[in-house]
């Protein structure tokens, strides 16, 4: 049986950084019906409900219904770690993430942080993400086998390093190769899992591992790519000590075959205008973080200047070097620093990155990240008077972008209503 869903229901059907806030349609008594799994039709409550009279109606009143949450880069083994105090990225990864991410070698634990992970994303709202593994091949069975139990469609792959970490998180040039393709090979399409091809970064690969992924990219092209890219000037530093024939950090990556559509370059803050250039020409998508970017003190991605010369971007939590698993709360930092680079994001392009922005960076914008009939039917069901604070802040709101911005600035998962995956209520 078919559901009608009735609520206020919020779209995309243009990028609002080109055309401002008509990109949006919402439609404050509206309806979304599903149907194994995908959005069959969306409009006024009215004409549907007449239309479907056969259809299971669940009704969310004034609530919100969007397209759920589409996190573009996280590292879901740093769920433990995530609010650690003190540190910049590389005393960061050496002090916290290094020694947390061993214990995935015992794939019990794997499995326990998996679950909780996916559990937390549901919680609050983020239907799909893409994910950083550890070097432990159990790692990424670990979470698709937790995705594919609730039904996500998710993107996850080993993190390959074969330098600049410690004893027992080290592969080699040849195993990363091996462990990838095994895993590409049972993972790949299977339901709504896709591989994600996972070097790191520049420093912990030596260059023959590099090329050995970048070989792998190319006998896999529908694979995606993800990777690390100028998130600290010392890193950066860092980098180009270690590849001095380089003409910059993103040549790392080109020159050894990382560089393509499929790409995904978290951080990208710090780039010279061969970089920009070469990213735009190659159509690769930048993943902005902005929390991980203040809480580990990086820099401010600008998003004004990207999105206006054309780059595919995507938004995410970088959980955990960011520092909430909510895209309400990464939607805020977005806002936050937006405004340090003295350019106020619009509620509708927060909100288009958090969907449609992310989707478009993974690939995915025909099937997540909307919605529209014909996609697949992953839902968020938004209070915007979850708590007093945001109640009364959306008193006197004239229309839904002043009734949304508060939730985005305060928000967090009691803001989440329900979340629905592949077409079913899942809380
Ligand atoms: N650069 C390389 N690894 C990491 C990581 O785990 N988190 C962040 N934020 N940056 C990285
Ligand atoms: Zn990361």
């Amino acid at each position: 049986m078919a559901d009608l869903i009735l609520g206020q229901v919020l779209r995309f059907v243009a990028d609002p950084f080109f055309d401002g806030p008509k990109a949006a349609e919402h439609i404050r008594q509206g309806a979304v019906l599903v149907d194994q799994g995908r959005i069959a039709a969306i409009g006024p409550a009215e004409t549907l409900k007449a239309a479907h009279p056969g259809a299971g109606v669940t009704d969310y009143g004034a609530h919100l219904i969007s397209a759920g949450f589409v996190d573009a880069h996280v590292h879901y083994p740093q769920t433990a770690i995530i609010a650690s105090w003190g540190k910049r990225l590389i005393d960061w990864l050496n002090s916290y993430t290094f020694p947390e991410e061993m214990r995935f070698a015992d794939p019990a634990y794997a499995s326990a942080v998996a679950d909780r992970y996916c559990d937390l994303t549901l919680a609050h709202g983020t239907t799909s993400f893409c994910s950083y593994a550890t070097i432990h091949p159990a790692s990424v069975d670990a979470i698709f086998t937790a995705a594919q139990t609730r039904g996500q469609r998710i993107w996850a792959g080993k993190t390959c390093m074969d330098r600049n970490a410690p004893e027992g998180l080290r592969d080699t040039a040849q195993s990363a190769y091996d462990d990838s393709k095994a895993l590409l090979t049972r993972w790949h399409g299977v339901d709504r899992l896709s591989y994600v091809i996972t070097p790191r970064f520049s420093p912990t690969s030596t260059p023959d591992q590099l090329n050995a992924l970048g070989a792998l990219w190319a006998e896999h092209p529908s694979c995606l790519m993800q990777t690390h890219l100028s998130e600290q000037t010392d890193e950066i530093a860092w980098v180009k000590s270690l590849y001095p024939a380089a003409r910059d950090y993103l040549d790392t990556y080109e020159s050894h075959g990382l560089l393509g559509k499929g790409g995904l370059y978290g951080h990208a803050i710090w780039l010279t205008d061969r970089e920009k250039a070469r990213l735009r020409e190659m159509d690769a998508s930048l993943i902005h973080c902005p929390t991980s970017n203040t809480f580990i003190g990086s820099g401010l991605f600008d998003m004004g200047g990207l999105k206006a010369a054309g780059h595919r971007i995507g938004l995410a939590t970088d959980t955990g070097g960011g520092s909430s698993f909510s895209m309400l709360r990464t939607m805020a930092a977005a806002y936050e620093v937006g405004q340090l680079k003295g350019r106020a994001l619009h509620p509708a392009e927060l909100w288009w990155l958090a969907t449609v922005g992310s989707a478009q960076s993974l690939h995915a914008a025909d099937r997540i990240g909307n919605l529209a009939p014909g996609m697949e039917a992953d839902l968020v069901i938004v209070d915007l008077a979850s708590t007093p604070a945001i109640e009364q802040a959306t008193a006197r709101a004239k229309d839904i972008w002043q009734a949304l911005f508060p939730t985005i600035m305060m928000g967090d998962e009691r803001a989440i209503h329900a979340t629905w995956v592949n077409g079913k209520p899942t809380r």
